[in-house]
C-alpha cells in the first residue's frame, strides 16, 4: 500500500493519501514527507528556481528576510517540521497540514491561534503556471515567509479574531433569514479584505511599489504584471472602496490596493472590526466572491455553539 502511494506522489488532484483522509472526514493530517515523488520535488525546484530573480525585484523586504530566515530549500519540497522550528521562533506561527479546503470560520479560527492551514500537495510539473487551487508552493513559498514578520503575523491574528466577532454578532440575531443575510455580507467584506491584502496586497516602499500579497508572490507571471503593467490600476487602499469591490478570481488582477506599512494594514483590520460592530458591513455591494454554502455553514455552526 505504502509503495503504491509513494509511486503516485502528492500531486494536486492526484494524491490518494490526501483524498483518503478527506473521505474519512479528516481535515488535519500529517505531511507524509516520504510520499513525495521525484517529479514532486522537481516541480518545487522549478517553481522556486524561476521565482528567485522575480522575488529580488518585486517582493517587499519583509518577505525577502523571511525567505532568508526560513532557509527554504531550493531543490526539494521543505519539511514543515523544519519550517515550523524557525517560523515559531519568529512570530509564534506554525504551518498545519490540511487535507484540502478549510471551511471559512475554521480557517480564520486557525489564524487567531497562529496556525496556518497548509496544503501539502504540489501542482503537476507539466503545468507550473496552472493553479486551480492552493498547493504547497503557494502556501509555503508564497505565504509563510510573510508570517515570520511579527507585524504581519499580528494582522492575521486580528483577522482571525474578526471572524469570532462576526460569529458573536450573528449569535445575537434570532431571525434566521436576517442572520444569514447579514452574516453573508460580513463574510463577503472579510473575504474581500483578505483577497486585496493578504493575497494581492502591494506596499509603498523607498524602492517603489513592492508586493506582500501571497497570490502575487507565488505567481511567476502575475508578480511582474502587478508591479509593472500599465493595465493594472494601483490605488492607495481605502477601506470603504475595498469592502465593496468585487474580487475577480480567474485572471490577473486589474485593480490592486497599496498600503504604507503593516502597522497601516493592522489599523485597517481594527477599522474593519469596528465597522462590523457598528453594522457597517451588513450591506456591502453584492458580487464576487460568492460565499460558499460550506463557509457560511461553518460560521452559522460556530454561532450556534455559543
Ligand atoms: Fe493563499
Amino acid at each position: 500500500m505504502a509503495s503504491t502511494l509513494a509511486a503516485t506522489g502528492l500531486t494536486t488532484g492526484s494524491a490518494p493519501f490526501v483524498e483518503e483522509a478527506r473521505n474519512r472526514g479528516e481535515l488535519y493530517i500529517t505531511q507524509a514527507y516520504e510520499l513525495y515523488s521525484k517529479p514532486n520535488h522537481e516541480a518545487w525546484a522549478s517553481l522556486f528556481g524561476r521565482m528567485n530573480g522575480r522575488w529580488e525585484r518585486y517582493a517587499n523586504d519583509h518577505f525577502l528576510r523571511g525567505l532568508e530566515v526560513l532557509h527554504l530549500p531550493s531543490d526539494r519540497i521543505p519539511r514543515l517540521s523544519d519550517v515550523n522550528l524557525r517560523l515559531h521562533a519568529m512570530s509564534g506561527f506554525e504551518a498545519r497540514p490540511v487535507s484540502g479546503y478549510v471551511p471559512g470560520f475554521l480557517f480564520f479560527d486557525c489564524l487567531s491561534r497562529r496556525e496556518f492551514p497548509t496544503t501539502i500537495t504540489i501542482r503537476d510539473q507539466a503545468r507550473l503556471d496552472y493553479l486551480p487551487e492552493p498547493d504547497i508552493f503557494h502556501d509555503v513559498a508564497g505565504h509563510i515567509p510573510m508570517h515570520t514578520e511579527k507585524a504581519f503575523a499580528d494582522v492575521l491574528v486580528r483577522l482571525g479574531e474578526c471572524a469570532h466577532t462576526a460569529v458573536a454578532m450573528a449569535a445575537r440575531v434570532h431571525d434566521r433569514a436576517q442572520q444569514t443575510r447579514r452574516l453573508t455580507s460580513v463574510m463577503r467584506a472579510m473575504s474581500r479584505f483578505f483577497w486585496f491584502t493578504v493575497e494581492f496586497g502591494l506596499m509603498r516602499t523607498p524602492q517603489g511599489i513592492r508586493a506582500y500579497g501571497s497570490g502575487l508572490l507565488s505567481s511567476y507571471g502575475e508578480l511582474q504584471h502587478a508591479i509593472e503593467s500599465s493595465d493594472v490600476q494601483r490605488y492607495p487602499v481605502q477601506l470603504e472602496w475595498l469592502i465593496h469591490q468585487g474580487a475577480e478570481i480567474d485572471h490577473y488582477q486589474p485593480l490592486l490596493f497599496v498600503v504604507d506599512s503593516f502597522d497601516h494594514l493592522f489599523s485597517l483590520v481594527e477599522q474593519l472590526e469596528s465597522w462590523m460592530r457598528a453594522g457597517k458591513l451588513d450591506n456591502v455591494a453584492p458580487g464576487l466572491p460568492e460565499i460558499a454554502a460550506g463557509d457560511l455553514q461553518s460560521f452559522l455552526d460556530a454561532a450556534e455553539s455559543l
